[in-house]
């Protein structure tokens, strides 16, 4: 399974990377604007500093909703980084975007999915990942894991490429359960993969041991 930090935040995003397990990055325009990165040229430069952070996938999403827009940024975000992934929307135009990238050998990760459907639709049109968005999804009451299962048993039946890449992950749990399943990738906060560190019992055995040794040093 790999793992991707989902933000901006250049501190965090070194901070994960320096753990050693980090294998990527997904970023979106809300995350970028909480970094107040704004500006094409700013926004440019702020890829590319992410990109001498990771030595994985870092997803940079378009802007435009239109075919010709999403090709015009989609093709600028590309020709950044070859660890640059261009970020798609689930939505009719997006779905031709996909396939336009997927037929010039350009990664996609298709953002905003919440069904089995619209996950199909982007294996289909050859997209690299999809994001089913499953703490959103928990947050209307609705089962996210449960569509990352779907997903997986539709993907399995015919081989499909697409990886899937389990997005809006909240918790330590969410990456757990998404492991169970057999998510290929999970983005979340930093504090969903720090939190998979740590266990009461780790820290009071831990505490146990360096008090023996200090006590049988005496
Ligand atoms: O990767 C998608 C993600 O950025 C959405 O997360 O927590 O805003 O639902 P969240």
């Amino acid at each position: 399974m790999k793992f991707f930090i989902d933000t901006a935040n250049l501190a965090q995003i070194k901070e994960a990377q320096d753990l050693g397990v980090l294998d990527g990055v997904t970023t979106n325009p809300s995350l970028m604007a909480k970094e107040g990165i704004t500006g094409a040229e700013n926004v440019k430069n702020h890829y590319l500093k992410i990109c001498e952070i990771v030595d994985g996938d870092v997803s940079a999403e378009v802007i435009a909703t239109d075919l010709e827009g999403m090709k015009k940024e989609g093709d600028a975000l590309a020709a950044l980084h070859p660890q640059i992934v261009v970020k798609i929307p689930m939505i009719k135009d997006g779905v031709k975007a996909l396939k336009y990238f997927s037929d010039k050998g350009i990664k996609t990760n298709c953002t905003l999915v919440f069904s089995a459907g619209q996950a199909l639709l982007a294996a289909k049109a050859g997209a690299s990942y999809v994001s089913p968005f499953i703490g959103r999804l928990d947050d209307i009451s609705t089962d996210g894991l449960a569509l990352i299962e779907q997903i997986r048993i539709i993907y399995d039946n015919y081989g499909f490429a697409t990886e899937i890449l389990a997005a809006s992950v909240r918790h330590t749990m969410h990456v757990i359960e998404c492991a169970e399943i057999g998510a290929d990738v999970m983005t979340g906060p930093l504090s969903s993969i720090e939190g998979l560190l740590k266990h009461p019992l780790t820290d009071s055995g831990l505490a146990t041991f360096l008090a023996d040794h200090a006590k049988a040093a005496q």
